[in-house]
């Protein structure tokens, strides 16, 4: 039970702490002279709040009861930061409610688990544009997630605790082909294995490679891992399928390894 617990600690450590963590979501588009300020769509009902949220693989909506709060300029500029997320804000009372909003507060919905998470009230008074920066980029994943270590941590609080590895080199010809096939099968696993993409392509990621045994040669590969103990399985070699992906998750899921790597890291452990 111990080293099993250790084991598990050691994989987030591998994957939270290979980095100095460091918010870079890319704000590129806002130099290059076309788009336009991207400010949070105004939502007046409940009806306009529904379609923006089940639309979004990740909305964030501020409910504001009072639009002077400073919060409410901190939360608008981010927009303008996180092109692949959706952001709205309301001050109706009738949406408030709705969203059982009794003050000012900031909501985050994903749909690749369901997820609501909640910045209440509390949080937002000492709530500066790098924290609400950093809340939005660890927790808004995605049908595909890029693996970065400050990801890592929101991967490991999500409640879903089944997470696939793409590990694979971005600048290789197949992977537009593969990251399109990838997602296709992500939404076969709403709310039960997180997909992430591992760029081989750069050096820091070789931690994770090396950590689940894996040569250079032997990628592309899938890794999956379950962060409440200390299972985890890899498909060295393989191009990316649905039906590959999809035979690997629920194998993994239904409990039957193609390796078992408990057991040949223990047998390695007696050797020595
Ligand atoms: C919402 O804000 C607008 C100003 O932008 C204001 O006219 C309106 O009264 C506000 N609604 C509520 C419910 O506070
Ligand atoms: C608001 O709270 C009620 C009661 O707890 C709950 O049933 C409802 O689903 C909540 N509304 C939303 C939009 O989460
Ligand atoms: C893995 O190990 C378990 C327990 O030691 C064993 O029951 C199972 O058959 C092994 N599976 C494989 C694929 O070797």
């Amino acid at each position: 039970m111990r080293i099993s617990r250790s084991r598990c600690l050691t994989l987030s450590f591998i994957l939270i702490c290979g980095l100095v963590p460091e918010v870079t979501a890319d704000a590129e588009e806002a130099s290059d002279g076309l788009s336009t300020t991207r400010e949070p769509i105004w939502l007046t009902d409940i009806p306009a709040t529904e379609e923006l949220i089940n639309a979004a693989e990740v909305a964030v909506i501020g409910f504001f009861q009072d639009l002077e709060a400073p919060i409410v300029s901190v939360f608008s500029s981010m927009a303008q930061q996180f092109q692949d997320v959706s952001f709205g804000m309301s001050n109706s009372s009738e949406v408030l409610s709705h969203y059982n909003v009794t003050r000012n507060s900031i909501c985050l919905f994903r749909m690749v688990d369901n997820e609501k998470l909640h910045l209440d009230a509390k949080d937002i008074d000492s709530l500066d544009a790098a924290k609400l920066k950093q809340f939005i980029y660890v927790h808004g994943l995605h049908w595909v997630t890029e693996y970065s270590p400050l990801i890592a941590a929101g991967l490991f609080n999500a409640m879903v605790r089944t997470h696939l590895l793409l590990i694979m080199n971005k600048a290789s010809a197949e992977y537009e082909d593969s990251m399109q096939t990838y997602r296709k099968a992500a939404k076969l696993f709403q709310g039960k294995v997180l997909f992430v993409l591992v760029d081989s392509g750069k050096r820091e990621n070789g931690k994770v490679i090396s950590y689940f045994q894996l040569k250079e040669s032997q990628l592309p590969a899938l890794a999956i891992y379950e962060t409440k103990n200390d299972k985890w399985d890899t498909l060295p070699s393989t191009e990316v399928t649905v039906e590959k992906v999809r035979d690997f998750c629920d194998g993994f899921l239904k409990g039957t390894l193609l390796r078992n790597h408990t057991a040949e890291e223990d047998a390695r452990k007696e050797e020595l």
